[in-house]
This record gives C-alpha cells, sequence and structure tokens, in this order.
C-alpha cells in the first residue's frame, strides 16, 4: 500500500466542491498528508487569454492577468474559512479543467478528493462532467464527495 502524502482538491467554489475541501483537510490533518486545492479558469471561446481588455478608469490588462487575479483573489477567500488551514495551499491554473487537474494528478498526488457536482450541472446526473472525467482517467484513487443534504 502506498503512503497518502499528498491530496489534490480541484475547487469550483461550489458547495460541493468546499465539502470536498473540508473533507479533504481532516483525512490530511489525521494522517500528515497535505493538501494543494487547484482551480482552474478557462478562457470562453474565442477569446484568447492574451486578448486586451480595457476596462475605463483601468489600466489594459490582458484576460490572463485580469481573469488570473480575479481567480486568485476567489481562491484565498475560499480558503479563508478552511477548517484545517496548516494543511492546505492554493494554487490558480488555467486551461481546461479537465485536462488541467489531469496533467496535476500525474505530478505526484496518492489521492484527488472533488465534489460529484460542481456550480454548472444538473443534479439528477449522477457525476458532473468534470468530475466523471477525472474518475474515468486519473492515474491516482478519487473520491467524490456529495454536497450536504438531499440532492
Ligand atoms: N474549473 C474547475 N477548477 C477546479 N475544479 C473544478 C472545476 N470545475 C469543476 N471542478 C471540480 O469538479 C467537481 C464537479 O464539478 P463538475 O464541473 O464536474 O460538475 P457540474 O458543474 O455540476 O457539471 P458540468 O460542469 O458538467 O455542467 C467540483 O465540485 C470541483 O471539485
Ligand atoms: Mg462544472
Amino acid at each position: 500500500m502506498t503512503e497518502l502524502r499528498r491530496i489534490l482538491v480541484p475547487v469550483d467554489f461550489s458547495a460541493c466542491s468546499r465539502a470536498a475541501l473540508d473533507y479533504a483537510s481532516f483525512l490530511a490533518q489525521r494522517l500528515g498528508a497535505t493538501v494543494d486545492v487547484v482551480h482552474v479558469w478557462d478562457a470562453p471561446p474565442y477569446l484568447g487569454p492574451e486578448v486586451l481588455l480595457h476596462i475605463p478608469g483601468e489600466t489594459r490588462l490582458t484576460l490572463a492577468q485580469f481573469a488570473g487575479a480575479r481567480a486568485q483573489r476567489d481562491l484565498e477567500h475560499f480558503l479563508a474559512s478552511v477548517e484545517h488551514p496548516g494543511v492546505v495551499k492554493g494554487r490558480v491554473e488555467t486551461g481546461d479543467p479537465c485536462d488541467t487537474i489531469l496533467r496535476l494528478a500525474a505530478e505526484g498526488y496518492d489521492l484527488i478528493v472533488m465534489g460529484t457536482h460542481g456550480r454548472s450541472g444538473l443534479a439528477h446526473v449522477l457525476l458532473g462532467s468534470v468530475a466523471e472525467k477525472v474518475v474515468r482517467r486519473a492515474p491516482c484513487p478519487v473520491l467524490t464527495i456529495r454536497e450536504p443534504g438531499p440532492k
């Protein structure tokens, strides 16, 4: 049996991913592991990350700078209320969420903990599309956590 040292928790700021993070940080605290929390933002179709944004009264920023800074701010806010902050570190990535999570997972994580659903899916579908693809392709075990309460 391999040791459980590094846990990856992808979050989209949904209640389900909050439940996944709470469970992962509880596990990590018990097992002496660490939790890397990742949020992935993706540029909308037809708009590459290099697109320049002009916001009146502000300096011009690329979409990557603008969205990356917002994603970082939202992640910090999300992590501010984590139950065991000592074991948790956040990072922001950009790209397709599934591909990015799978690429990170290959960096040497022992477990992925993620929500069954996220912000945009249908409640009656067993797993959201990101969760489903990660469960099917991840190089390590994946623990899915559903949102507390009836679904
Ligand atoms: N952009 C993202 N960055 C990081 N993790 C994500 C991202 N999107 C989803 N996840 C992770 O995947 C879990 C399931 O979300 P998923 O997107 O699969 O479901 P959904 O939003 O309900 O449905 P869908 O996106 O297929 O419409 C989330 O709880 C979160 O752990
Ligand atoms: Mg989603």
